[in-house]
């Protein structure tokens, strides 16, 4: 566990990255960076004596801002307010990601939360992904999202060469957990609203599920394997999953009997990859069944589920 570490987060109000300063801010002295556009959550980590800063992606104004951490985790992100302006998601996330990793050059180790949105769409997006396979994908969601994350993976490489930055790029999969409000919880809220989901085909949408207890864990030993040149790491499961099996099994475990709206274009995020690199670093993933279980359980309290079988 760290401990008596000087830690930036950047992002560190957002679903994946919260997770992350709360577990750390006991031991260390923890420091989140962000424009904290909801105040009650920059309130929430400053009453666990985390640091806030406030800070935007793609400025060169550190003020306020040490640059004397030992560890940097950088998961902020300019995604949907430049969906589909690809000149300014690559200004904000790689440009403005090149500005912090100089302002915080003497870290000794960097961590850039990317994305599996940086592989390219292939016919079969059941194919797991290697570290090295072909990128470049224009999101439905976000157009531009998966372009600024190739670009900002291209940054981060050169400047941990540059500043002889050991850094690690992690390409995240599907979030979701207990507290997360991730694509799995979306589908299942509407499932209690009662309102009809509409699903992709079998066989059509996969993805590669990270349950966020376990991105938590494993920021330490991926922090460890950061390297010059940067070394590149699938931060997903084990498990990837058929996202029509995904709702089906959220709508068996809940007992609930959604109607389910067939849509070849439906589907939250397209694309699995190959963990085995990142098992190699961590060792092995929570099971997903099991971890979607208690995820509905702590998330739905008045709701009764039947064990997984
Ligand atoms: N959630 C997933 O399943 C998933 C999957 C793959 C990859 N990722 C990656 O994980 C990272 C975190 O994602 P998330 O889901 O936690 O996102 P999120 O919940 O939307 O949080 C984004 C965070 O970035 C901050 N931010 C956004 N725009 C900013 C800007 N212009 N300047 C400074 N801070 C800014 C936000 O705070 P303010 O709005 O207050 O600035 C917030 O703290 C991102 O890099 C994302 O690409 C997430």
């Amino acid at each position: 566990m760290l401990k008596g570490r000087k830690i930036l987060i950047t992002g560190a109000t957002g679903e994946v990255a919260r997770a992350i300063a709360e577990s750390l801010a006991a031991a260390n002295e923890v420091w989140a960076a962000a424009r904290f556009t909801n105040a009650a959550l920059r309130q929430r980590l400053e009453a666990q004596k985390i640091r806030t800063c406030t800070w935007t992606l793609g400025d060169d104004d550190f003020t306020g801002l040490p640059d004397d951490f030992d560890h940097v985790i950088h998961a902020a992100c300019n995604i949907f307010p430049v969906a589909n302006d690809y000149d300014a998601s690559i200004r904000d996330n790689a440009e403005g990601t090149g500005l912090l990793m100089t302002h915080v050059r003497r870290a000794k180790s960097f961590l850039y939360v990317s994305s599996l949105a940086a592989y390219s769409e292939v016919p079969d997006n059941g194919t797991p992904r290697k570290e090295t396979d072909p990128q470049g994908c224009h999101q439905r969601f976000a157009p531009s999202y998966g372009i600024g994350k190739t670009a900002t993976e291209a940054v981060v490489r050169t400047l941990a060469r540059i500043h002889r930055l050991p850094t690690l790029i992690g390409r995240l999969g599907m979030n979701y957990g207990i507290g997360c409000s991730g694509a799995p919880d979306f589908y299942f809220r509407d499932m209690m609203a009662g309102k009809p989901i509409v699903v992709p085909p079998r066989g059509v949408s996969y993805c590669s599920l990270v349950h966020n207890s376990d991105v938590v864990e494993w920021v330490e030993p991926l922090l460890a394997a950061a390297s010059v040149p940067a070394n590149i790491v699938n931060w997903t499961g084990d498990d990837w999953v058929d996202e029509r099996e995904m709702v089906e099994f959220m709508a068996r475990i809940a007992r609930l009997s959604p109607k389910l709206v067939e849509d070849p274009k439906a589907g939250y995020y397209g694309g699995v990859a190959d963990p085995t690199k990142r098992r190699a670093i961590t060792g092995p993933a929570r099971p997903w069944k099991q971890s979607f279980l208690e995820m509905l359980r702590a998330n739905y309290p008045d709701h009764v589920f039947v064990d997984v079988d």
